[in-house]
């Protein structure tokens, strides 16, 4: 049977760092604050003069990825962009990706499931592959926050979780008799809760889509239930969790490494004490990086795979929850 096998992984953060402290110049906060409620200590920021989109930070991780791959791009059969952050309002960044990449007329699709952003695309690529339309994939989670992002103390519950950042992921169809690719995937969605978090403006239902009272207004800017998400996740991501586990026929002793999405140490730490994981079995970023939403997995898992912690044969557990909301769990056999 045909199976979607990861051939190689890359990733690009900014080289801007930005501590808590930084953040404190301009908004009323503290390291302390945030390194208690989140656990991040600094993040990447693209640079201050802009110019740089989330199609930038993603061709960056895709050259990696196509030279660990061994690939050029002309190898690619298909492009999925994962973003809550596009370069522009439309065209999608994976046809942007597409024309940086040097390629003609090669498909490029875009994903908008914002932090759930990596286990739509890497289910939907590997549904393409499956049905036997693409079998080389090029799948790519990038994100520029921090130029929408409120930095006075009016924005600072959601300014300090968010950073810059992308990853990218080279999937390859293979005919294989062996268990391997993905072994099992839940998502999901929940329009109700969209006002959780969200972006309100610009916004086609508005005329005009912007305009400078919104501005004043920051409904430009990210607005977050912050405890109301925090409750979600620790509740939804055992659930799925579990449902994949279930699906997968494997117990939570089986999975070699956990990459939950990069949202709070805090989430992270309730979700590993609900199911039970080893400590050494979980693996966490966010301190360096922050929230970096759609690029927050595939950074975490090429990092992974660089550190030595997982390899060919592991079993990896994959579970994330963001605006939509959407969240959902995914197990693959690298
Ligand atoms: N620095 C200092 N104080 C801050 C602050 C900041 N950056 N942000 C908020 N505060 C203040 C609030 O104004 C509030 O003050 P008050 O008690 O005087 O009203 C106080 O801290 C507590 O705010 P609260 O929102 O209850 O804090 P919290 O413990 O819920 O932590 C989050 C806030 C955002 C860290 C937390 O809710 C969270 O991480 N939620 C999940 C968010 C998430 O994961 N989003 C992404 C999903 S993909």
């Amino acid at each position: 049977m045909k199976q979607s096998i990861i051939r190689s992984t890359g990733r690009y953060l900014p080289e801007r760092v930005v501590t808590n402290n930084d953040l404190a110049q301009w908004m009323d906060t503290t390291d302390e604050w945030i390194q208690q409620r989140t656990g991040i200590q600094e993040r990447r920021w693209v640079p201050e003069e802009g110019g740089v989109g989330a199609s930038d930070l993603g061709l960056e991780a895709t050259k990696i990825a196509l030279d660990r791959a061994g690939w050029t791009p002309e190898d690619l059969d298909m492009i999925i962009f994962a973003t809550l952050s596009p370069d522009i309002f439309f065209p999608g960044s994976g046809c942007l990706l597409q024309h940086k990449l040097g390629l003609k007329d090669t498909p490029a699709l875009d994903i908008r499931q914002q932090c759930t952003g990596f286990l739509y695309g890497m289910m939907t690529a590997d549904a393409y592959i499956k049905s036997g339309y693409a079998n080389k994939v090029l799948f790519v989670g990038s994100e520029v926050h921090s130029t929408g992002l409120d930095r006075s103390t009016k924005g600072r519950d959601v300014t300090v979780i968010f950073g810059d950042g992308a990853g990218a992921i080279c999937l390859e169809g293979t005919e294989t008799s062996e268990k391997s690719g993905l072994l099992a995937c839940s998502v999901h969605s929940q329009g109700k809760y969209a006002d959780a978090l969200m972006v309100e403006a610009p916004a086609s239902r508005l005329n005009p889509r912007l305009d400078a009272r919104m501005m004043e207004e920051g409904r430009h800017y990210p607005s977050m239930d912050g405890r109301n998400v925090f409750k979600l996740a620790i509740t939804r991501l055992p659930q799925v969790s579990k449902v994949v586990l279930e699906q997968a026929g494997l117990g939570i002793d089986d999975i070699d490494l956990v990459i939950p999405h990069q949202a709070n140490l805090r989430i992270n730490q309730a979700f590993q004490q609900s199911m039970k994981i080893d400590e050494k079995k979980m693996f966490h970023n966010i301190q360096r990086y922050g929230n970096t939403t759609a690029g927050s997995i595939p950074i975490a898992l090429d990092e992974a795979i660089e550190m030595g912690l997982i390899g060919k044969g592991s079993n990896v557990l994959f579970a994330a929850l963001g605006a939509g909301l959407t969240w959902g769990a995914m197990i693959y056999q690298l």
